[in-house]
């Protein structure tokens, strides 16, 4: 465990074990990977909000079309109502995000440094870290965990599959917290993936661009494989 764990978080086991329909998720982002995201969490029962950089009303009808069922908020408010937050923006506009207000709370990084698109960033470019890890200071308050990040948008709906399905594949659940990763491994498993735990930030390099796991569409036997090479698996 690599950074100081939040002391309020807002994880217990009565949420752990809140059927979706009670699990409220705010997706924040809503492009091309948030979206899919945020289908996927509908499909599997959960209630979702989702926000963009601006005012919901712009949403809405982007929303009744792409994500029918989500709810168009405001960011702060997306955040203030939820039990669990998705950060599905580009990185560079992270900064935009205030850290008080996650503080406290369960936050799935599904984001990759893309220099193209997120410019030089120092803390992201200096590589001598996974992104996650700088996430993760970035949000001391919050406890951050890993997931969707190593999956392109037009793959996760298309390849989700029952438990015990023999093409079901696997995805990373990558945290500092057990119990935040216990949480997010719940939502995995039920949008149709087997959830691989990764018991640290700081293991989270092969799930990044250039890393072996990134984009490659792994099983969970797979995935265990290539994290036992550069991360301990819990
Ligand atoms: N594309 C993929 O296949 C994929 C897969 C896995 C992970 N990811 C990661 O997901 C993140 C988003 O990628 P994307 O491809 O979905 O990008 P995208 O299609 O360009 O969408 C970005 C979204 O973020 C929103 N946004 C920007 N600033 C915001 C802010 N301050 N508060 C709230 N929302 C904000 C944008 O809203 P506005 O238009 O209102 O600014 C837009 O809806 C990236 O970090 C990427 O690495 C992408």
């Amino acid at each position: 465990m690599s950074s100081t764990p939040p002391s309020t978080l807002h994880v217990s086991s009565s949420t752990a074990d809140a059927a979706p329909d009670t699990l409220h998720v705010a997706v924040i982002g809503a492009g091309k990977a948030g979206t899919a995201i945020a289908r996927s969490l509908l499909d599997a029962g959960y209630r979702v909000s989702i926000s963009a950089s601006g005012d919901p009303s712009r949403l809405e009808l982007m929303i009744d079309f792409v994500t029918p069922g989500a709810e168009p908020k405001w960011t702060h408010d997306a955040v203030t109502d939820a039990d669990l937050v998705v950060l599905a923006l580009p990185l560079h506009r992270l900064k935009n995000i205030d850290p008080a207000h996650l503080a406290g709370r369960v936050v799935i990084d599904t984001m990759n440094y893309w220099p193209p698109v997120d410019g030089e960033i120092p803390a992201f470019a200096a590589g001598d870290r996974p992104s996650s890890e700088v996430v993760q200071e970035m949000f001391p308050g919050a406890a951050v965990v890993k997931t969707f990040s190593h999956t392109g948008y037009h793959h996760l709906e298309p390849d989700r599959r029952p438990a015990g399905h023999p093409e079901r594949l696997g995805l990373a659940v990558a945290g500092d917290q057990r119990d935040a990763v216990a949480l997010v491994s719940s939502v995995v498993e039920r949008i149709g993936y087997d959830p691989v735990p990764v018991d640290s930030l700081a293991g989270t390099g092969f799930l990044q661009p250039g890393g072996p796991a990134f984009g490659a569409r792994l099983t969970a036997a797979e995935l265990r494989g290539l994290a036992a090479v550069t991360a301990p698996v819990a």
